[in-house]
């Protein structure tokens, strides 16, 4: 049997995305971003973001019809997502999908966001050649574009860090999720975003805090270690966002703080949020390698085989590299302990642009293909929004 196409919409937040992908390659991807709007008020405004959504959308999607060079008629399916998002946001994506799914008689298929951050390692870019420049010998190439291993092996556990969510997500397969450990309050990207604020940096602060951050000395000021005493993976960032408050309180209370001691600020709390995912991280790998050795034939507690990391943040080089060198000493250490080294860690997944790894609908349309396989489809009368939709 073919791959379905799919019609994948998402309108959760800030950004209007329409794509076509067909099982886990994506054909268009496109993004119309609010970004701009929603600068003066420092975060998303829904009433704003809604009217923008309702203003884009239908270009959006014949943009994604068309860079996928299809149409709505040769679609299987019409995906969008019905939360966890912004409820007006959520509305207009919603509507779009049920008059098309009615319109042209197509079934109709509801998504969990968090589901498609943690599916969105999997997309595969479509393989085209594109013509270049006529060079002798040369008429074509392939696109550079280089996609992941399509096989993941399970369990995997998806690190998803945005700017709305930040969780665990054990993956024993595709539409099998567990929530391991969640933020208690803030989202990591929104730490970073209320921490940019402060220092007036613009919104989205994350990127350009990674940007500073390369300049400054990540050891000039010392964020405190969350949650350290606690048994859980639980996460929580609002104690991070206080201490940063206050210390620039103090800091700048008779001098305004010079470019350098920025570029100290920035390094500092971003690996002071990225220290805690990391401490969590490390602590779940060993729990859970040691729990599959102590119940051999549990579903759920089985040694992790791949890490996937997700989401707006997962775009930040130095996030990687510090979740890469926690995936290499935990292999150490499985090593060390003289246990299988088939149980060791065989993938640290990100998605292969980072266009994936913020929002938008491709990764909505790949989540979308394993229900369509399974016939999972909504009525229309009964699709509705879910702003708070938990993933399990
Ligand atoms: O996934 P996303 O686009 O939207 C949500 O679902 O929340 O994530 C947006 C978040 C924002 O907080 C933004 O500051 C952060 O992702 N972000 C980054 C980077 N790029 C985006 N944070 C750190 N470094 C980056 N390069
Ligand atoms: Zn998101």
């Amino acid at each position: 049997m073919r791959n379905a196409y799919i019609l994948a919409i998402d309108t959760s937040c800030d950004d209007t995305s329409a794509a076509v992908t067909c099982g886990t390659t994506v054909l268009s991807n496109v993004v119309a971003s609010q970004t701009e709007l929603h600068k003066p008020y420092g975060g998303v405004f829904p009433t704003v973001a809604k009217l923008a959504h309702a203003e884009n959308i239908d270009r959006t999607i014949q943009v994604a019809l068309a860079r996928a060079g299809t149409s709505i008629m040769k679609i299987d399916a019409v995906a969008v997502t019905v939360g966890p998002g912004l409820a007006p946001a959520l509305e207009v994506g919603i509507n779009t999908a049920k008059e098309l799914a009615l319109s042209y008689k197509k079934p109709l298929i509801a998504v969990n966001h968090i589901e498609g951050h943690v599916v969105s390692v999997l997309a595969q870019a479509q393989k085209r050649t594109i013509p270049v420049q006529k060079r002798a010998g040369f008429t074509e190439r392939f696109d550079k574009v280089s996609s992941p291993d399509p096989v993941a092996t399970y369990p995997a556990l998806a690190v998803i860090v945005s700017g709305g969510h930040t969780q665990f997500v054990l993956v024993t397969a595709v539409g099998q999720y567990k929530v391991l450990g969640a933020t208690l309050d803030d989202a990591a990207g929104e730490c970073l975003d209320k921490i940019g604020r402060m220092l007036n940096l613009g919104y989205p602060a994350g990127p350009i805090i990674e940007e500073f951050a390369k300049q400054g000395d990540r050891n000039a000021v010392s964020f405190p270690l969350p949650l350290t005493t606690t048994k859980t993976y639980d996460l929580s960032f609002s104690g991070m966002k206080t201490f940063a408050r206050n210390l620039l309180e103090r800091k700048t209370a008779h001098r305004p703080l010079s470019k350098e001691e920025i570029y100290d600020f920035c390094a500092s709390a971003q690996y002071g949020v990225f220290k805690h995912i990391c401490y969590k991280l490390e602590k779940l790998l060993i729990d859970q390698y040691t729990a599959s050795l102590v119940h051999p034939n549990s579903q759920t507690e089985i040694a992790i085989r791949e890490v996937w990391l997700g989401g707006g943040v997962a775009a930040n080089m130095t996030l990687r590299k510090m979740l890469r060198g926690i995936v290499s000493k935990h292999n150490a250490w499985v090593s060390k302990k003289n246990l299988e080294a088939a149980q060791q860690i065989s993938a640290f997944r990100v998605p292969y642009s980072k266009k994936l790894c913020a929002d938008n609908a491709a990764m909505i349309g790949i989540a979308a293909a394993s229900y369509f396989e399974k016939s999972v489809f909504s009525e229309l009368e009964k699709l509705q929004r879910v702003p708070q939709l938990r993933i399990a």
